[in-house]
């Protein structure tokens, strides 16, 4: 069955490059970015595990811990891993799934048979500390992902979890946000700084949080 936003995130064993984990237990109390990458010692793949290294601060600031998976070897991975300090110049912090049965690949749908071959493609799940799956996305191996936007996307989930209001095209956190559709403008003037009413559903207002 396939997975959908609101689901749970199904729960694991695994074997990774920091010892075996159990998914939910590794999480525990935090949001997670689990993504996969088709291969071991090939190159979108290793710039793509550098910038992840050298963003792990970022992540942590948001109580954000990040899992990678191939379904390469645990030796494969313990042997690429150099690669990506030397190349990128950010050391490999992160977990890395060791996966070559497949078993948590098609757990969550991570091996699309018209890419090429059963390696995984580039799936990222967020999910959140209650193992509530926030968002996906799924890019063609042949296309490096921007570890940047996960970020943008874990503030503007985690803004609007808290508040009633959404995050407007290309936002970034701090910049004016939208209130509810399903608030009436003067309980928008009420409730948030800065209202401007562009039409009767469009109604920027400050962010909240800030
Ligand atoms: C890469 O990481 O460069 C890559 C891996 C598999 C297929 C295509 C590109």
């Amino acid at each position: 069955m396939s997975l959908r936003l609101g689901d749970e995130a199904p729960n694991f064993t695994a074997d990774t490059t920091d010892g075996k984990i159990d998914f939910h237990e590794w999480k525990a109390g935090s949001w997670a970015v689990f993504f996969s990458h088709p291969a071991d010692f090939t190159p979108v793949c290793t710039t793509e595990l550098g910038r992840t290294a050298a963003l792990k601060d970022a992540f942590a600031e948001r109580n954000a811990k990040i899992i990678a998976l191939s379904v390469d070897s645990i030796d494969d991975h313990r042997g690429w891993a150099p690669d990506i300090g030397e190349v990128t110049g950010s050391e490999l912090n992160f977990p890395i799934i060791a996966d070559p049965d497949r078993t948590v690949s098609e757990l969550y749908d991570m091996i699309h048979p018209g890419e090429g071959d059963t390696s995984t493609v580039r799936s990222v799940f967020v999910i959140d500390p209650d193992n509530k799956i926030k968002m996906m996305l799924t890019y063609p191996k042949s296309t490096g992902r921007n570890f940047d936007e996960i970020l943008r996307v874990i503030d503007s989930l985690q803004l609007t979890a808290g508040y009633e209001v959404s995050t407007p095209v290309d936002w970034n956190k701090g910049e004016r946000v939208i209130a509810s559709p399903a608030m009436s403008t003067e309980d928008a003037r009420e409730r948030f700084a800065n209202v401007e009413e562009v039409k009767p559903y469009l109604r920027y207002v400050d962010d909240p949080s800030a």
